[in-house]
């Protein structure tokens, strides 16, 4: 679904991402692990055009290559993004909040689709709340909701456990394989808590400084290379 080769990308003079390889397959959920400041962030922004890459290509689906292509068309090809942080409009409302993600539907449909609802149904509750007025755990399961508007089929997650009540993050992990259960989506997911990788994900990716260091199905994530790579 989406393949990374030999990505490189600097801010200014830094180089972050040093020749970086990324397989995404169809239908699966794959988990990119690393400790912070590794680059995490910085690929999945590549791959959304957010940040620009010196050399290496992105290929998504039987689209050409993304490198090339506009950061509006991105998301229109069908990937959703949920950004580490959430980033929702704290002063729209819930309603408000979804219906921005609309403007990327290559359909052109403006109808917020049921299926959201039904994943998360306190935002149907919440419609008319302003996003600011939700708790940490309602407002990732608003940004999840947002990317999920256009009816992706590659739905991209920055680490969305971070800072969130157990059982919401659980809540989340189920949508997760859902999507990919009932829905057909592929996922790309970063996320550092390993419990949850193990429990939701089918692969995984190991960064450091910038670079792919292991990968794998999850069920091979070892012991060492917790010890050498994860745990602080
Ligand atoms: N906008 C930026 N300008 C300069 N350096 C950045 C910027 N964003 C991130 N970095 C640096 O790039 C490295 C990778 O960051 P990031 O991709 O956010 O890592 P991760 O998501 O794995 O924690 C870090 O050293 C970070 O400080
Ligand atoms: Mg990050």
């Amino acid at each position: 679904m989406l393949t990374v080769d030999k990505l490189n990308q600097y801010y200014g003079e830094s180089h972050t991402l040093w020749d970086l390889d990324l397989d995404v397959p169809t239908g699966r959920c794959t988990c990119v692990m690393g400790r912070n400041g590794v680059g995490k962030t910085t690929l999945l922004k590549a791959v959304m055009g957010e940040v620009a890459v010196a050399s290496g290509s992105i290929r998504f689906a039987e689209e050409a290559e993304l490198t090339k292509r506009r950061v509006e068309d991105r998301a229109r090809m069908g990937i959703g993004y949920v950004p580490q942080g959430r980033q929702i409009f704290p002063l729209m409302t819930v309603e408000e909040n979804l219906r921005t993600g609309l403007a990327a539907r290559r359909d052109g449909k403006r109808n917020i689709p049921e299926r959201v609802f039904e994943l998360f149904p306190v935002l149907a509750e919440m419609k008319h709340r302003r996003g600011g007025d939700l708790s940490g755990g309602q407002q990732q399961q608003l940004a999840i909701g947002r990317a999920l508007v256009i009816e992706p089929r590659l739905l991209i997650l920055d680490e969305p456990g971070e800072g969130i009540q157990p059982n919401i993050v659980t809540q989340i992990g189920g949508v997760i394989r859902k999507l990919i259960d009932e829905d057909g989506l592929t996922v790309l997911l970063v996320e550092q808590k390993l419990p949850f990788a193990r429990k939701y994900a089918d692969g995984f990716v190991i960064m450091n400084r910038g670079r792919r260091l292991a990968k794998g199905d999850i069920g091979e994530l070892s012991n060492a290379l917790i010890k050498e790579h994860l745990t602080v």
